[in-house]
């Protein structure tokens, strides 16, 4: 087949734009997050805390990730999940003012499960936008959040497991003893112009990891815009690791002038091209929410051919659009006077079509 002839089949029968029939509106409010499966619940309760007058898209976008949070889904957002190198949980949250442009977040936050809940104090209690560590977790305490452990039993026997298994998968690179073989303690092999070069490495943990992060964007009745992220990062990572998932325009995005944008997957490589922010900017310049999510995934597949991704987009309207990279995305969605959350599945972009940006 023609290369030219694929890509028109591809334009009229494969694109996930015409199959889905996505860019469509279910009306507002609305509630539009990755992932669908365990993730709906978020969906639902920030879809039904939105059909009350007095809830803001802030508070939807709070609701929703706290959701997640308590019911640890999919093991990779709240407690309990993705143990660092020494089987420590930490979490990685962020929320998004689409009015103001402000956001709050936390990042690496220790001993605190409601990591969204302290990003929205770090929102209205500050002029700042990211507080880290054991620092954000004192900031938590003396707001009246409670300290406590985020080791479960299933994750701390799921850091034994790794241990057993040499430490992998694992995401040191220029180690001894060599890091995709064993467990540390490790040295840096000294680097010069002849040593193996890091550029377009991908941790091959990345896309063995299941669903990973919760963003969620929320559209109040009237029209106002949040956004935000919830997640406890990667299994196995170095201690201190943080993901896009608080980096405002990475792992999510809003400007309710235009609309917002979720991203999930391998977050040490999508936080080099702000995709969200490039995304809603995509937006802004007249592409639809589906071209816009596309062309985002397209940046960094060019660079990153073996990139799990996933981005939803959807506009101050709530016409939504997805592309992911790597495996088969999905989101979620609920909207207008929707009886149920609908998730869309997004296969992943075509390799060789990104050549063409
Ligand atoms: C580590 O081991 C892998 C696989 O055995 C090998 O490809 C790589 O070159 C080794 N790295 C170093 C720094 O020795
Ligand atoms: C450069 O580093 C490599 C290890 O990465 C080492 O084997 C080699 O001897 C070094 N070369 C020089 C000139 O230091
Ligand atoms: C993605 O979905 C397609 C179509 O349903 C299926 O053929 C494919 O195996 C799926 N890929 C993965 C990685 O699950």
């Amino acid at each position: 087949m023609t290369n030219l002839l694929r890509k028109l089949l591809f334009s009229l029968f494969i694109s996930p734009s015409q199959v889905l029939g996505a860019d469509e509106s279910p009306g507002l409010p609305m509630v539009i997050n990755t992932w669908g499966g365990a993730f709906t619940v978020a969906t639902d309760a920030a879809y039904l805390s939105l059909l009350e007058a007095e809830t803001s898209a802030l508070d939807a976008v709070e609701i929703g990730c706290a959701t997640c949070e308590e019911a640890q889904c999919d093991g990779t957002v709240g407690y309990g999940g993705s143990p660092d190198e020494n089987c420590e949980t930490t979490l990685d949250a962020m929320i998004m003012d689409g009015t103001t442009m402000k956001s709050g977040a936390v990042a690496a936050l220790r001993r605190v499960k409601n990591a969204i809940g302290v990003a929205r104090y770090v929102l209205e209690y500050t002029t700042h936008t990211l507080l880290a560590g054991d620092l954000a977790t004192q900031f938590a305490i003396q707001n009246g959040f409670v300290e406590e452990s985020l080791t479960t039993t299933e994750s701390a026997a799921r850091c034994e497991v790794w241990k057993q298994a040499g430490c992998q998968p694992n995401y040191r690179i220029n180690v001894l003893p060599n890091a995709t073989e064993s467990c540390g303690p490790y040295v840096p092999i000294p680097l010069n112009a002849t040593s193996p070069t890091y550029p377009f490495l991908i941790a091959p943990g990345a896309k063995t990891a299941s669903h990973d992060t919760i963003s969620l964007i929320a559209i109040s009745a009237s029209g106002t815009m949040a956004a935000g992220t919830s997640t406890n990062g990667a299994s196995g990572k170095v201690p201190g690791r943080v993901g896009d998932g608080p980096i405002t325009g990475s792992g999510s995005y809003v400007d309710g002038e235009v609309g917002g944008c979720g991203a999930t997957g391998d977050g040490d490589v999508m936080m080099r091209f702000l995709p969200c922010y490039q995304a809603v900017e995509s937006l802004r310049r007249g592409m639809t929410p589906s071209e816009a999510a596309e062309d985002a995934v397209r940046r960094m597949v060019r660079k990153y051919p073996g990139v799990a991704s996933g981005i939803v987009v959807v506009d101050n309207q709530g016409r939504h659009g997805g592309a992911g990279s790597g495996w088969n995305f999905t989101y979620a969605y609920r909207g207008g006077n929707m009886e149920e959350t609908v998730v869309v599945t997004v296969l992943p972009v075509e390799e060789d079509k990104s050549a063409e940006l």
